[in-house]
C-alpha cells in the first residue's frame, strides 16, 4: 500500500513508519505539523503523488485538513486520532458519505473484544454499577481516552439510559444510570482500560492492557488494507472482527 502518513513526528506516527516499512508498504509521505526542513517531512496540501490511503494519528485538530484532503482527493483513510470535538465528528461523519472511513479510537483486536464483552456484561446485568478506569502515559493529551468513550458508548448500547459521569467529584450518591469513567495519567504508561460490574453480591472485572504501542500500528495497517477499495462508508474494529 501507498501510505500518506498525518502525524509522521509523533510517538504513533514514527511506530507506524517502521511497522509500514517492515511490512513491505511504502510510505509516500510523511506529514506533520510543525515540519522542519530536512526532516523529510511535509504538509498534507502539499503531497498530490499517488497514494492508496492516508493514515491519521496526529492531533484532531487536523480533522478539517484530513478529511478535506481525502475527499478532494477520493482517499481511504484510518483515522486513529481521539479527541474530537462534536464539530470534529460530523466532519468525519460527513467525509464518510464519499470515502471509505475507518475510525477507532483504539486498533487492537484486544479492545474489539473488550467493548462486546462490556456490552453484553451490560445486558446480564442490567441493575449492575459500572465504572470504567483507564490509565496513561502522562503525554496524553485527551481525557478521558478515546477508548474508554468507546468502551461507554458501547455499554449504552446495552443501556439506552445510561449518562457518563467523567471523573466523579462531587459529593453524593451515584444513581444507577451512571457509567463512571476514571482517567489516570502515570509515567510511560501505554494504555490499561478496566470495567467493573458491581452487582453488589458479585463484581466482574474486564480488563485489557497494551504492552507496546506497535499494536497499535499493526491495528492501524490492517484497517487500512481492509478500506481500501471498500464503497464510502464508515468502518470500524466490528467491522474486521464480525
Ligand atoms: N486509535 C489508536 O489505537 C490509538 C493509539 C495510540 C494513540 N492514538 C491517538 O493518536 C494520536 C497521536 O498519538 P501520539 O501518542 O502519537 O501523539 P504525539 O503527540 O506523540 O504525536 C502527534 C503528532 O501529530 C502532530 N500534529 C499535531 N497536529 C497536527 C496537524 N494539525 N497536522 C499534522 N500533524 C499534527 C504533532 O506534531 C505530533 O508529531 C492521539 O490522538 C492519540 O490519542 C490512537
Amino acid at each position: 500500500m501507498r501510505i500518506v502518513l498525518n502525524g509522521a513526528k509523533g510517538r504513533m506516527g514514527r511506530i507506524v513508519d517502521k511497522a509500514a516499512a517492515d511490512s513491505g508498504h511504502d510510505v509516500v509521505a510523511r506529514v506533520d505539523f510543525g515540519y522542519a526542513e530536512g526532516e523529510g517531512l511535509r504538509a498534507l496540501n502539499e503531497y498530490q503523488g499517488p497514494a492508496d490511503v492516508v493514515v491519521d494519528f496526529s492531533n484532531h485538530a487536523a480533522t478539517a485538513q484530513v478529511t478535506e484532503y481525502c475527499v478532494k482527493r477520493g482517499l481511504p483513510v484510518v483515522v486513529a486520532t481521539t479527541g474530537q470535538t462534536k464539530e470534529e465528528q460530523a466532519m468525519i461523519d460527513e467525509a464518510a458519505k464519499a470515502v471509505p472511513v475507518f475510525l477507532s479510537a483504539n486498533m487492537s483486536l484486544g479492545v474489539a473484544l473488550l467493548a462486546d464483552l462490556a456490552k453484553k456484561a451490560a445486558a446480564v446485568f442490567p441493575d449492575a454499577d459500572i465504572e470504567i478506569a483507564e490509565k496513561h502515559h502522562n503525554q496524553k493529551l485527551d481525557v478521558p481516552s478515546g477508548t474508554a468513550l468507546l468502551l461507554a458508548r458501547r455499554i449504552k448500547e446495552a443501556r439506552p439510559e445510561a449518562e457518563f459521569v467523567i471523573g466523579r467529584h462531587e459529593n453524593g450518591k451515584r444513581t444507577q444510570k451512571e457509567i463512571g469513567i476514571h482517567s489516570l495519567r502515570l509515567g510511560n504508561e501505554v494504555g490499561i482500560h478496566e470495567i467493573i460490574i458491581a452487582t453488589g453480591s458479585e463484581t466482574v472485572t474486564l480488563k485489557h492492557e497494551a504492552e507496546n504501542r506497535s499494536l497499535f500500528a499493526q491495528g492501524a495497517l490492517a484497517a487500512a488494507a481492509f478500506i481500501v477499495g471498500k464503497a464510502p462508508g464508515m468502518y470500524d474494529m466490528r467491522s474486521i472482527i464480525e
